[in-house]
């Protein structure tokens, strides 16, 4: 095992890279990335919510290739499995955001830049062919909104996803003690933490401190130690409302998607304004701590929304088999955060590849031992679960998009 990178050769899930990041990550760090609000407890339920799902396999049915090739708001997409958007992203290894960027495009699927990535718009678009969402914070100045959206436009962003959930930043009880904060401070514990993380320290030496790229100039206040998240929240517009999304509809026009969403009404309405798709999301319970778990809120919206407007589910999705107990329980995808970024803080872009590759292996076999050829049509029937199911949906099939994808991994250098 080098200082730079540990060895993954023995990694099998999710869980053991995660193992691997905060042994290489200063605990402030790691724990600003695997952290929740307050007492965390939905963090807790996010997991805690797939793992009640329990699902009633079938038998006899032809599983010997498994077709997870998906649609996701209207673009095709090798499997069904979405990069949430994720600021900081440099804090855990250089250029993070575009090693996980080029390993979501190494797997065929979608990846979201977050406005607080530390890579700006047009870099991550010049260093990555994949498809390319992009995550707007509604910032109070309107201006710079403005051009952030024209931004993305022009640099090719197939989806703009809208993040409706940090009217103000949650409270990182983590972050406030460990002095998480922008601007970065160094304090006597960070240099211990540094000093006892010598390959981590190193190459932040190498590369420097990360910066919000997109953000520059628009940071608020730079006196106030404040934790990222609510430095964050202090920019951000609380009085975006319904009409402040009706103009950006009209301003964008490729995809739009509204992330954060756990309330059927609230799904419904967006759905009657044209949205393109609905993400459910509580933040990975790092903002509402005491919201719904998003797999626990999933079932009602699909009921309220019936097939409409295509789903993307995230916050604890950390096995492949979430992802079918996703679909059945209503959604065409799951976003994942944390599993990418344990991935890219334990190994950069080889890290976050396997970290994709281990959640779609792992969805295979699930399909195989749940006796469900096709992912996009798994039966409702599938699932014995507490919660409600999600109505019947439309059956259908992408047998064109199969051969759109060309998996074998690419010989680029990860970075
Ligand atoms: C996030 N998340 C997030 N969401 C967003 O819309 N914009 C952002 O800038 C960030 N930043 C961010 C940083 C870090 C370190 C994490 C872990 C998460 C939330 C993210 O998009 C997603 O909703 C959750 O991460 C999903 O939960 P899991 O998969 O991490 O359990």
């Amino acid at each position: 095992m080098s200082a730079f990178a540990p060895n993954l050769d023995k990694v099998l899930s999710i869980r053991d890279l995660r193992d691997l990041a905060r042994r290489r990550l200063p605990r402030s760090v790691f724990e600003f990335i695997d952290g929740g609000a307050e007492d965390e407890l939905t963090l807790a339920e996010n997991r805690a919510a797939f793992e009640r799902v329990r699902l009633i396999p079938r038998i006899l049915t032809d599983v010997s290739a498994p077709d997870i090739v998906t649609d996701i708001v209207g673009t095709p997409s090798a499997a069904p499995f979405v990069v949430a958007p994720m600021g900081s992203c440099m804090l855990a290894w250089p250029e993070a955001d575009i090693c996980i960027a080029r390993a979501a495009a190494a797997h065929g699927i979608p990846y979201t830049l977050s406005t607080m990535s530390t890579t700006s718009i047009e870099r991550m678009a010049n260093a990555v062919q994949g498809n390319l969402w992009f995550q707007l914070y509604v910032l109070k100045d309107r201006d710079f909104n403005n051009q952030l959206v024209d931004r993305a436009a022009a640099a090719g962003y197939s989806t703009l996803v809208v993040a409706v959930d940090l009217q103000a930043g949650g409270k990182r009880e983590r972050d406030l003690r460990n002095g998480v904060s922008i601007p970065l401070r160094m304090t006597i514990r960070h240099l211990w933490e540094g000093a006892t993380h010598p390959g981590w320290s190193w190459q932040l030496a190498r590369n420097g401190l990360p910066d919000f790229e997109n953000m520059r100039g628009m940071m608020g206040s730079n006196d106030a130690n404040l934790t990222i998240a609510a430095r964050v929240g202090e920019s951000l517009d609380a009085s975006f409302n319904w009409d402040g999304l009706a103009r950006l509809r009209e301003r964008w026009p490729g995809k739009l998607m509204i992330k954060g969403v756990l309330h059927p009404e609230d799904a419904q309405r967006l759905v009657s304004l044209g949205i393109d798709g609905i993400w459910v999301s509580n933040h990975g319970g790092r903002q509402l701590d005491g919201a719904v778990a998003s797999a626990d809120a999933l079932p009602a919206i699909a009921a309220a929304i019936g097939n409409r407007v295509p789903m993307i589910i995230d916050s604890g999705v950390r096995r492949g088999v979430d992802a079918l107990k996703a679909r059945v329980l209503g959604a065409s995808a799951v976003a994942v955060g944390r599993a990418a970024l344990y991935g890219a803080a334990a190994g950069g872009e080889k890290g976050a590849r396997l970290a994709l590759q281990i959640l779609i292996e792992e969805l295979r076999l699930a399909m195989k031992l749940a006796g469900t050829p096709s992912f996009y049509n798994a039966p409702e029937t599938l699932v014995l679960s507490q919660t409600t199911r999600a109505p019947a949906r439309q059956q259908h099939q992408y047998p064109q998009l199969a051969s759109t994808f060309d998996l074998a991994p690419e010989k680029r250098t990860p970075c």
